[in-house]
């Protein structure tokens, strides 16, 4: 996969998600999107870490079906298994290899100060695990493993990236160059999304709320409830204010939906009165994704072809990861079977 007009190779870049919760709208503007712009023009991995989705308790025969579900939604969105490597990364066994020897050069110290550690140690006080605690470990691994170029991170992740790029650089001065160490990509485009119940919050893929966030694979009558209970404000036209998040947000939804710039939006629908207006950016959401959802369940029906998929991302994944694992194990100086 070389860049032939200019005969470089192209970047890497690698990103994962967890398999918990839903695959809301707002991931799809924020993230997926933009992945399907990067597919074309970097050597892209996208990683299904249901290692790292551990960490908490998952029923088993629901994890399972979600794990599945998550891998035939990013299909469905568009990620190309002919351009973009995608796989689960349970079944590279390199990521928990490589986990281990990177846990040698990490310190306690280093992984009790994460914020995201401290935050869910008090969040699942009867399950704090190592995994909590070795989980920015697992993620070095995950882009590690692959000679990352640029990890596209949102802000609560830039602190397990920074750990990442300082366990490679330990490494590379112990030894000598063997990682590449990974920037930060902070995508241009891609809107953040707001709560539909709280408009001054995120848009969470683990609300407890079911109406303050929408699934990518939702049906339509949920989702136009949904955008008819969105909470707004106690005005009647809709305009571009910074006091008035929860029509910004909406504004924002459709302006990703069509095209439009949310000025434009604003304009067409100033004086009809927020029902018509919330009723227009549900449709637009539900006309959007209609195709995304009939693809999802068509994929949900061919599981053979999902598991080939899933195979064929794991093969190639696993060529990559096996050759930064040969490397290593010479550096550190473990015995090599011949
Ligand atoms: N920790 C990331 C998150 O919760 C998920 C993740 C795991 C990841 N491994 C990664 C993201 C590697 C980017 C690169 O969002």
């Amino acid at each position: 996969m070389e860049d032939l007009v200019n005969n470089i190779p192209k970047k890497v870049v690698y990103s994962g998600i967890q398999p918990t919760g839903i695959i809301t709208i707002g991931n799809y503007i924020g993230a997926i999107d933009n992945w399907l712009k990067l597919q074309e023009d970097y050597n892209s991995l996208f990683s299904i870490v249901d290692l790292h989705a551990l960490t908490v308790r998952q029923n088993p025969a629901e994890y399972r079906q979600r794990a599945l579900s998550f891998f035939a939604q990013y299909l469905a969105a568009g990620i190309d298994p002919n351009k973009a490597i995608i796989y689960f990364q349970s079944h590279v066994k390199e990521h928990a290899e490589l986990c281990w020897i990177l846990n040698c050069f990490t310190y306690v110290g280093e992984m009790t100060r994460m914020t995201q550690f401290k935050d869910k140690s008090k969040k699942n006080e009867d399950n704090i695990n190592m995994g909590l605690l070795d989980y920015p470990v697992l993620m070095a691994a995950d882009i590690l493993l692959y000679q990352t170029d640029l990890v596209p991170v949102g802000v609560d992740q830039k602190q397990h990236l920074e750990i990442a790029r300082d366990i490679a650089i330990r490494f590379n001065n112990l030894y000598s160059p063997t990682f590449k160490v990974p920037e930060g990509y902070i995508p241009k485009q891609g809107a953040k999304i707001f709560s539909l119940q709280d408009p001054t919050g995120k848009m969470s893929k683990s609300d407890p709320d079911p109406n303050a966030s929408v699934a990518i694979i939702e049906d339509p009558d949920s989702i136009m409830r949904k955008f008819k209970r969105a909470v707004t404000d106690c005005e009647t036209t809709v305009e571009i204010r910074e006091d008035k998040p929860g029509i910004l947000n909406l504004l924002t939804i459709m302006s990703a939906m069509t095209g439009q710039t949310i000025e434009s939006l604003a304009d067409e629908y100033r004086d009809g009165g927020y029902a018509k207006f919330k009723q227009a950016v549900g449709e637009s959401v539900v006309e959007k994704f209609r195709p995304l959802r009939e693809e999802y369940n068509r994929l949900m029906q061919d599981k053979g072809y999902l598991m080939q998929v899933a195979k064929d991302g794991a093969e190639k994944a696993s060529r990559i990861a096996y050759r930064t694992m040969q490397k290593v194990k010479r550096k550190i100086g473990l015995v090599e079977l011949k």
